[in-house]
């Protein structure tokens, strides 16, 4: 679980470790495609999330993309 918002967090849509589960592999993706998702994917649409979340989600989200 890599982020909790309300108790459920990216992870449970995207995986444990970014790849995809539900939703699509999003490693690597930016802060700006995290807000634009954050608005228009219906199923992401209850995530209420602090600007700070958003910078710290895209923060590790890059983070993962480096890893192998
Ligand atoms: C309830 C399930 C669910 C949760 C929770 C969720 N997502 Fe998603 N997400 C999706 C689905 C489904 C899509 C694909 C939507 C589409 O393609 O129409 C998606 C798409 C995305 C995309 C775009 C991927 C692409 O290839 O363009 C990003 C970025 C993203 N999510 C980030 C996040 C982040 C960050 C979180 C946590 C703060 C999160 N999601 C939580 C279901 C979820």
């Amino acid at each position: 679980m890599y982020f909790t918002a309300g108790g459920q967090g990216c992870s449970s849509c995207h995986g444990n470790d970014a790849r995809g589960d539900q939703g699509p592999n999003i490693r690597g993706k930016t802060r700006e495609e995290i807000v634009a998702c954050l608005q228009t994917v219906v199923q992401m649409a209850f995530l209420n999330l602090t600007e700070e979340e958003i910078d710290a989600v895209a923060a590790y989200l890059a983070y993962l993309a480096t890893q192998p």
